[in-house]
């Protein structure tokens, strides 16, 4: 494989957290150069959530430049709107003509939407199906993403296998997830996954007396002051290392181990390292607001060109099927 082609999407429910940028947007940014890289805000995708269209819109515009300041280059990539390449709901139907329900019922994803009361819509359980189209229609092989797409990945390549075998040819090319194992899942304030829907999210644009307040309010234990701390599942420690040089990490972990420091002091620490580690994003980042035009440009042109390979990949399809 010389010049991979590598894919992944990104939804607009609201403003990207560090999870998001370190389960995925750093490493689709960090494979840009090594690729032929396609990125996408799923907009289609988060119509199953966001029900409010000047929202949807305005996130749609904050992920796009916060991408952007992280150091996504659109001239080393193809950066869209999902919604811009109509295609691909061509391709989700296609697909889910021959996608077993029992496939999607054991989907993650949709029993823990159900389970946290979000209302079982038929675009909910098909979610899948549009991700694999979303995957399948630029003919991918490599797909960053945290480990909680890791089943959707493999609904895709299911997917893909049951497209071939009826239609008998080698049609659809199965994808491989990329997982950075250090941060497939990072934590969230109360330690869960850190994820939107929990409300346990850090923004690292967030104004920074915001973002101070909301890393203080990270849960820990009792433990006292003077006694040694866990490092073991500790929040602090796991976010620590996705933003702080190895030698502060190590420090820091000799603290926790030795006593003396209180969590108030690590948290304060970890802000810091945070603040450092956007700041110079922080500054693109405000000469991408004030470029409004700008950036809606990048998007638009970015779908032209993914439009011509998804066409391509489509008419392969509709080709196969008898279309
Ligand atoms: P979404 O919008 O929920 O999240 C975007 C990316 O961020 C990763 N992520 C995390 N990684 C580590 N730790 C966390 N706490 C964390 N929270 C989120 C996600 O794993 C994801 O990679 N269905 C996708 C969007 C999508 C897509 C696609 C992705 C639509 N079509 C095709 C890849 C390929 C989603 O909801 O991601």
């Amino acid at each position: 494989m010389s010049r991979p082609r590598i894919l992944s999407g990104i939804q607009p429910t609201g403003i990207p957290h560090l999870g998001n940028y370190f389960g995925m947007m750093r490493p689709a940014i960090e494979m840009q150069a090594s690729g032929d890289a396609y990125y996408f805000i799923a907009d289609l995708h988060a119509l199953t959530t966001v029900r409010d269209a000047a929202v949807l819109r305005r996130n749609v515009q904050a992920v796009a430049v916060d991408f952007l300041a992280c150091g996504l280059d659109p001239s080393q990539c193809t950066f869209f709107r999902q919604s811009d390449v109509p295609e691909v709901t061509e391709l989700t139907w296609i697909l889910s003509t021959l996608t077993p329900m029992g496939l999607l019922e054991r989907c993650h994803s949709f029993k823990d939407k159900i389970a946290r009361g979000l209302s079982a819509s038929h675009g909910l359980f098909s979610y899948p199906v549009l991700m694999a189209a979303d995957i399948l229609i630029y003919d991918s092989h490599l797909v960053p993403v945290g480990q909680d797409q890791k089943q959707h990945i493999e609904v895709t390549r299911d997917i893909a296998v049951k497209f071939n075998e009826t239609y008998g040819g080698n049609f659809l090319r199965l994808p491989e997830p990329v997982i950075r194992e250090n941060v497939a899942t990072l934590p969230g304030l109360d330690g869960r996954k850190m994820s939107k829907s929990y409300n346990n999210t850090i923004e690292p644009f967030a104004e920074e007396k915001i973002l101070r307040k909301r890393i203080m309010s990270i849960t820990t234990d009792s433990t006292p002051l003077e006694e040694p701390k866990p490092i073991e599942g500790s929040t602090i420690l796991a976010l620590y290392r996705a933003v702080a040089p190895p030698a502060d990490v190590a420090e820091m972990e000799r603290q926790f181990c030795e006593g003396g420091t209180g969590y108030g002091e690590f948290k304060q620490r970890l802000f810091e390292a945070v603040v450092k580690f956007f700041r110079p994003m922080r500054e693109r980042r405000a000469e991408l607001i004030a470029d409004r035009e700008g950036v809606e440009a990048i998007l638009k042109k970015g779908a032209a060109q993914a439009r011509e390979t998804a066409r391509g990949v489509l008419m392969r399809v509709r080709d196969a099927v008898g279309l």
